[in-house]
């Protein structure tokens, strides 16, 4: 997904936004470019890492102290110098740099090359650009106004900024759909497409909204306006993140610092909002629509990716404890088989960073059938947090490595506190089964922090089966969804084949993979099938499968068959996925590193699929 940054003040920018694209390197792309404003305009851009761009800029005119950044993750037109980002357009005065997808960008295109406009890349974004200055040059109006006439004909989705040579000390910035937060400094202003690259500079920012142009001026400042030409107030906010939190911390990897982020990130994610003393949940960001939750004849989860995982467990939590029904969907399933959603339908989102397209467009689906949609995201500000009724956030803080890890664990906290809400409002709950449930949700940064001290054994583990070709993951009930979680965790950062599947399944087809080659990580921590799943170990083990089993350290059988056990603490059933993916996370991490392979930024992937 596209990296931007911009920068506007008494500094040289070039070294500001240098260093801004290369904290949004995590969302990983394929070429990147800076437009620089110095008198004349400026633009350095090829293929490659921001190092390659480093390179390429030796010995250029690098002046200026307003300039615009890009890093592309290719969506149209290959990864090349000319693909990459700023684009012009006729004249070589205006530049711009995109993160999205122009819909209709190829009609468009049709359109202006009749009108005489020829075009060097195959890219949606200089399209855009030729358009802005045609608006510019025919209306004889302000860029900002060009570009808000601009964009009235635009369909899709976009992150823009637009800088011009006849307008040396502005920059024009516009939104929809792909995010945009403009940082306030001391007389300077930092753009970016999250707060990463700004936040060393200043805590203070503006999240802009779906189809709203920003100006940033030196002289006025900033000042917004919609797509219908209104005026529309900043709305300041003071970023919890600091740039410790950003940086690695002493791990070798963002993956495994946020691995072992888990107790802190499950302990804010809970904070202010349990009290098992008095036995109570506080969910003040669904406040006005607990009713609806508790009172929902239905709730659909709509996901991707590790947050669908996430969503699975939310299915488990609601119907064992608060007995709503529940369907759990692939948002990109949802948003296109004309689902049936009923007024009384309670939609829950979840998504890490909060710019899922697929997700996004599952809600506007919802919120256009009458459904009430809550969010859980982990970005403050971030669009599906926006465009939500309500919702709550898991203030794991900033989740950099690709594969996703304390945002899993803090979404099962969240679902479960709100699980826990409409249970104890619907009294399906005996009441001391609630407060067991509580003030076992209060300690599980402890055990969480006990199933950490697992790691040296599971480096040991992953030594045996860094080489096998496939990997088969089981489990049942609670840890089914655990299972697919542990199994999308190896295959995305280790690149071996990995399957999860409910363990009673087997015998309907996957016990045919099984020989002395396929590694089988079972996860047998339930109480109320235990008899069934070693049953299922022991028809891998008589077909010579060699078995991890995650176990409760209080099991006696299971460590008799498997290979290898691991053993984490005990927790109540619908707690333990909390606990029982932590040594899935190291597994996968550790066999990756053996793998050599990228841990936080694999191959393909972006930590953020902002594109369908
Ligand atoms: C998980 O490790 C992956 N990085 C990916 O599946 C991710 O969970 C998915 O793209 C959804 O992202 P979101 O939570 O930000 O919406």
């Amino acid at each position: 997904m596209c990296g931007i940054v911009g920068y506007i003040g008494k500094q040289d920018a070039f070294p500001i936004i240098i260093n801004g694209l290369k904290r949004l390197e995590y969302r990983g792309y394929d070429s990147a470019g800076v437009a620089l404003l110095n008198g004349s305009l400026n633009i350095y851009k090829c293929k490659g890492k921001v190092n390659d761009l480093i390179q390429f800029t030796k010995g250029k005119k690098l002046e200026g102290t307003i300039g615009i950044g890009h890093t592309r993750w290719a969506t149209h037109g290959p990864p090349n110098d000319i693909n990459a980002h700023p684009h012009t357009g006729k004249s070589d005065k205006l530049a711009i740099i995109h993160n999205g997808i122009i819909e209709n960008y190829a009609p468009l295109k049709e359109e202006l090359i009749k009108r005489g406009h020829s075009f060097e890349s195959d890219t949606d974004t200089e399209v855009l650009i030729h358009l802005i200055e045609e608006v510019m040059d025919k209306e004889q109006v302000s860029l900002e106004e060009a570009v808000r006439l601009a964009l009235q004909g635009v369909v899709g989705a976009y992150a823009i900024l637009v800088v011009g040579e006849d307008n040396p000390r502005k920059i024009v910035a516009a939104r929809k759909s792909s995010p945009l937060v403009v940082g306030i400094g001391e007389g300077e202003f930092f753009i970016a497409s999250d707060a990463t690259p700004i936040i060393e500079h200043t805590r203070n920012v503006v999240y802009l909204n779906d189809e709203e142009i920003a100006v940033i001026d030196l002289e006025n400042g900033l000042s917004i306006k919609n797509i219908q030409n209104q005026d529309k107030a900043p709305f300041v906010q003071e970023l919890e993140w600091n740039l410790e939190m950003l940086e690695k911390g002493g791990y070798d990897h963002f993956m495994l610092k946020e691995i072992h982020e888990q107790p802190r990130s499950i302990r804010d994610s809970m904070r202010g909002r349990l009290n098992p003393a008095i036995g109570n949940v506080r969910l003040g960001g669904i406040k006005e629509y607990k009713q609806k939750l508790v009172n929902a004849k239905r709730i659909i989860i709509v996901a991707c990716g590790t947050s669908w995982h996430s969503g699975l467990v939310g299915e488990y939590l609601f119907e064992d404890l608060a007995r709503i029904p529940v369907e759990v969907e692939y948002a990109s399933e949802f948003r296109y088989r004309n689902p049936i959603i009923d007024e009384d339908d309670v939609v829950i989102a979840i998504s890490q960073s909060g710019e899922t397209a697929d997700t996004l467009a599952a809600i506007n689906l919802a919120k256009s059938r009458g459904a009430t949609v809550l969010g859980i995201c982990n970005v403050v500000g971030s669009s599906i947090a926006r465009v939500t009724h309500a919702g709550a956030y898991t203030h794991a803080g900033p989740e950099i490595g690709v594969a996703s890890t304390k945002a899993f664990t803090a979404q099962l906290t969240i679902l479960t506190l709100m699980a826990l809400t409409a249970a104890e409002s619907r009294g399906t709950l005996r009441r001391s089964r609630y407060m067991q449930l509580l003030n076992e949700l209060e300690n599980i940064p402890e055990q969480i922090t006990a199933a950490l001290k697992l790691e040296e054994q599971i480096k040991y583990i992953a030594q045996e089966f860094k080489d096998a070709p496939n990997f088969l993951y089981l489990g049942r009930g609670y840890n089914f969804p655990v299972a697919l979680e542990g199994a999308l965790k190896l295959k995305e950062i280790s690149y071996i084949h990995a399957e999860g599947y409910p363990a009673a399944e087997m015998k309907h087809g996957p016990i045919a993979l099984i020989d002395e080659n396929m590694p089988v990580v079972v996860l047998a921590t339930n109480k109320s099938a235990y008899e069934k799943i070693v049953s299922n170990i022991q028809e891998v083990k008589a077909r010579k499968g060699r078995i991890i089993a995650i176990t409760h350290d209080d099991d006696t059988e299971i460590k008799k068959l498997a290979d290898h056990v691991i053993q984490i603490p005990i927790v109540a059933e619908p707690l333990t996925p909390i606990v029982s993916v932590i040594p899935l996370q190291l597994l996968s991490y550790h066999i990756a590193l053996l793998r050599d392979c990228n841990v936080d930024q694999p191959r393909n992937l972006a930590k953020s699929v902002t594109v369908e």
